[in-house]
């Protein structure tokens, strides 16, 4: 089959359109017709080597984390799913490669596409929604009333992030540039920090909960925000012990991993607040429950470009610019 290859690791390589065997799908998986695949940071990271302690692929690989398509054929022990079905998935590590025609997926990562959604919409959503949703319901269990301020709200992980707030009841601020500013607000954001213009750390203040996509910086300024109690929730690091005894890291690189966010959590005890860094799994169970929150109109997606399969190294160069409005997918038909 027709897939992406990324033969080494070597910052903003482009991927190779070859030929990889197809995928034989295992008792527990799926076999999916990609229709959709989404781009995310993550891939940018992992091709130029940045994740290879934390995930360490051997190339040749095919990069992809987010999918919609069509069930081929399933596993004698798939239970939920039938060939024919419209779904959608944030494969687990280990298993990724949605910049292919096919892939099999674990049953248990894969949910029903939402019905109100294109195959192309579907694909923007998995990996920031379960990101967005495990950091703000599973992490900081955000309570209606609280504030939460969510950096670089027009981004792939913003946009979606902004509305499950809004949605579980929270006031949310949000660091955009002012071109961005009239999207973020439609999205329910109540206060919007022009980042350029603007100091969210001198603006704010009383925060519950901060969510972190930005570098160290921001993370440090972040702590200003929040009151006594409140949570610093990351996602672009520093990563923590937790999630070095989570991952299975060795010893090396525990100790590692507890040098690097040795100074924000020392920081952060002393300013009375958590830190903790936050992984997204994959988890078929909340992308049910994500689809649910679409469906109903609650949660729309936030679509910057879509391009052809063919052109995925274009999509590529455009999500490395970091200047991406919502996300950004490629299709196959
Ligand atoms: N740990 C995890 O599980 C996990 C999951 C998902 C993502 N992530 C990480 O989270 C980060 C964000 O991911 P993403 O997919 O949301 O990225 P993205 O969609 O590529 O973000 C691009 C957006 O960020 C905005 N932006 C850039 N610098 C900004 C700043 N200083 N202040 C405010 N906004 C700014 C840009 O707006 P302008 O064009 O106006 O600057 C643009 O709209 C990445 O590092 C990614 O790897 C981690």
């Amino acid at each position: 089959m027709k897939a992406f290859i990324l033969d080494r690791y070597s910052k903003k390589q482009a991927l190779r359109l070859g030929d990889m065997p197809e995928p034989v799908p295992g008792p527990d998986d799926v076999l999916v017709e990609v229709e959709a695949a989404g781009l995310n940071q993550l891939d940018s990271k992992i091709r130029d080597g940045a994740f290879k302690p934390i995930l360490p692929y051997k190339p040749p690989l095919v990069l992809g984390h987010d999918l919609a398509g069509t069930v081929v054929k399933v596993g004698a022990n798939v239970r939920r799913f039938k060939p024919g079905d419209a779904v959608y998935a944030r494969p687990r590590d280990g298993q990724i490669g949605t910049f292919a025609e096919r892939i099999a997926v674990k049953e248990a990562d894969l949910a029903l596409k939402p019905a109100n959604l294109s195959m192309a919409e579907a694909a923007s959503i998995p990996l920031v929604g379960l990101t967005a949703w495990q950091v703000l319901i599973e992490r900081a269990q955000i309570k209606p009333g609280q504030k939460v301020l969510i950096h670089a709200g027009s981004g792939g992980v913003g946009t979606f992030a902004i509305q499950l707030a809004k949605h579980l009841g929270a006031t949310v601020a949000t660091t955009a540039s002012a071109a961005n500013a009239a999207m973020v607000k439609e999205l329910g954001a109540d206060v919007v920090i022009d980042y350029r213009s603007q100091k969210f750390e001198e603006e704010l203040s009383g925060y519950d909960v901060v969510l972190n996509s930005l570098d160290a910086a921001t993370l440090e300024k972040s702590l200003k925000v929040l009151k006594t109690g409140g949570k610093l929730i990351s996602i672009s690091g520093p990563p923590d012990p937790a999630f070095a005894r989570a991952q299975g890291l060795n010893v090396v690189l525990r100790f590692v991993v507890r040098l690097l966010s040795a100074d924000i959590r020392r920081k952060a005890k002393r300013a009375g607040v958590g830190y903790s860094f936050l992984f997204m799994r994959a988890d078929g169970r909340q992308l049910e429950r994500i689809t649910k929150l679409i469906e109903d109109g609650t949660i729309r997606p936030v679509m910057d470009r879509t391009f052809p399969f063919e052109k995925l190294n274009d999509a590529f160069a455009y999500i490395d610019t970091g200047r991406a409005k919502g996300k950004v997918v490629v299709t196959q038909r």
